[in-house]
């Protein structure tokens, strides 16, 4: 198998054009493809949305994204970009939509590809598809393509709504789903780590591993976002989607070939392994929080009921944590711990494998003072970093063992930027590479797995909210989570070493 490269003339078709994703992450991602050569001579973007712009005025619009430092080759980029002032919902829309592209595509029979990119609210996901259906624009098989974005559904209910209505118009194949944290090196890294290396997999199971935890931390709160999370909260937003994905990447048997389908496969096959967590036991299983004031970095910071645009009484939760156990030869009795909250004490993302204890301790029960666990961080964000934590003997006398930090750290390996996440997700979107996208029965099997917790939530007001202050580690029945097992979340690794330095 060869890697993919974007080889066919293509049509790129942004809805929500005037939108943020489009202007801060879409548009910004497309141009660097063109710049590092990545893009083929023939290409073209329609920008979609109804705000008023001609395609100068929205090119003017897009390179507003890089303030005062115009790039060189911006000009050149913008002859590739058109702007069609519509309302998506319109007929009207995809009759004159459906003449630009066919006056871009005479041979469309060829090798000429169209994608659809809907980076426009969820609500307008179901129309569009049947729009872009009913006026032919979505046949030709995988040449046509359609890039849908979180968050897809608010319960099971509402997603396997929002895929009955793209199905009915697309193919499974044609559809990419983003979870822009599957476009992150450092994710896309588990993979290569786990698989392209013998060392790892001899010890990925139960035998060595006594347990996974899975921390994505915020210092920000709310931010602008309040009436999107007052509505979804972080297990819809963090849990449910990204954390799940980094589950399936830990937890995931090898895949026979490096493409799409079977990576798809391994992944669903863990998540149809996942202990289901039962009604009465959501709250021996989940744990959920909500921040009152604080202080971050020396920062008084308000709590979330005091945040603009936040309902005083809310019972949306901040802070959502899960304890997971997967039934199978590999990972049985091997909790996977998964924590993500706002205005915690530091911005990580981690995935951290510990290890058992040795079968026999042969050394002094006083030599080893770290009473931490041998382990591999897999750090995402901030640093994008493998670190594997092992004992040594300290030198000198007495016996002292002590925990000591081997790294691999992209920053200073490669010294080059890393791509960011939308830059390779366009990148294998165009080249028809569907591997990092979400295939429906994942979003689905990931909605059904949570779906219990969210009833339970949503049904039992929480009485004690808020149940951690800005700047901690979350409520302690988070704690309690892990205490029940005899275990404890660690203070991410980012953490430790800045505290180590001073
Ligand atoms: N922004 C992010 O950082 C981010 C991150 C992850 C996922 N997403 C997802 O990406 C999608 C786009 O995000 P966004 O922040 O760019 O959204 P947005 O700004 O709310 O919407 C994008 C554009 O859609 C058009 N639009 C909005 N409501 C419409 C309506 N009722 N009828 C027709 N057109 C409408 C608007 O353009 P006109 O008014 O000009 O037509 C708007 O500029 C959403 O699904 C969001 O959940 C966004």
């Amino acid at each position: 198998m060869k890697t993919r490269t974007i080889e066919n003339p293509f049509t790129l078709v942004l809805f929500g054009a005037s939108g943020d994703l489009a202007w801060r992450l879409v548009i910004p991602a497309l141009f660097v493809l063109f710049q590092k050569g990545h893009l083929p001579d023939s290409f073209h973007l329609i920008g979609v949305a109804r705000s008023e712009y001609d395609a100068s005025g929205y090119c003017d619009h897009l390179v507003g994204f890089y303030g005062d430092s115009r790039p060189e080759e911006w000009p050149t980029f913008c002859e590739h970009i058109d702007y069609l002032q519509a309302d998506p919902l319109q007929h009207d829309t995809y009759r004159q939509l459906a003449e630009r592209l066919a006056g871009d595509h005479k041979n469309l029979d060829t090798t000429d590809e169209w994608i659809f990119y809907l980076a426009t609210p969820p609500a307008l996901f179901a129309p569009i598809a049947e729009r872009l259906g009913c006026f032919d624009l979505a046949k030709n098989g995988e040449r046509v393509r359609i890039v849908v974005e979180k968050p897809l559904g608010h319960n099971l209910a509402s997603f396997s709504q929002i895929n009955a209505n793209l199905l009915a118009h697309f193919q499974e194949s044609q559809i990419y789903r983003i979870d822009h944290y599957l476009g992150k090196e450092t994710v896309q890294n588990i993979l290569a780590m786990r698989f392209a290396n013998p060392i790892f997999e001899p010890i990925w199971n139960r035998n060595y591993i006594d347990h996974v935890a899975i921390t994505v931390a915020e210092t920000l709160g709310v931010e602008k976002r309040a009436a999107y999370y007052e509505h979804s909260g972080a297990l819809r937003d963090m849990l449910q989607n990204h954390i799940l994905q980094l589950l399936c990447l830990v937890a995931m048997e090898p895949p026979i070939a490096y493409d799409a389908q079977d990576i798809r496969n391994r992944k669903i096959d863990v998540l149809q392994a996942i202990r289901p967590i039962r009604p009465e036991e959501v709250y021996e299983r989940a744990a959920r929080g909500q921040y009152g004031p604080g202080w971050i970095n020396g920062r008084a910071v308000p709590g979330y009921r005091q945040e603009p645009g936040i309902d005083p009484e809310s019972a949306t939760e901040t802070y959502a944590a899960l304890k997971l156990n997967i039934d199978n030869w590999r990972w049985q009795d091997v909790p996977f711990y998964l924590r993500t909250g706002k205005r915690l004490p530091a911005k990580v993302s981690e995935i951290s494998i510990r290890f058992k204890p040795v079968p026999h301790r042969a050394f002094p029960v006083d030599a080893d003072q770290s009473g931490q666990p041998v382990r591999l961080t897999l750090q995402i964000q901030p640093e994008e970093s493998i670190r594997l934590h092992f004992l040594v003997k300290e030198p000198g006398m007495p016996l002292r063992l002590r925990l000591v930090d081997m790294r691999f750290d992209y920053a200073r390996t490669f010294h080059h930027e890393l791509p960011s996440a939308y830059e390779t997700l366009l990148y294998e979107v165009l080249a028809g590479d569907a591997s990092l996208f979400m295939r429906a029965d994942q979003v689905g099997a990931a909605w059904k797995l949570v779906q219990p917790v969210l009833d339970i939530w949503a049904n039992t007001s929480p009485s004690d909210f808020p149940n951690y202050p800005a700047g901690t580690w979350g409520p302690e029945s988070a704690e309690l989570l892990t205490a029940r097992d005899g275990r404890s979340w660690l203070v991410p690794m980012l953490i430790q070493s800045e505290e180590m330095r001073q």
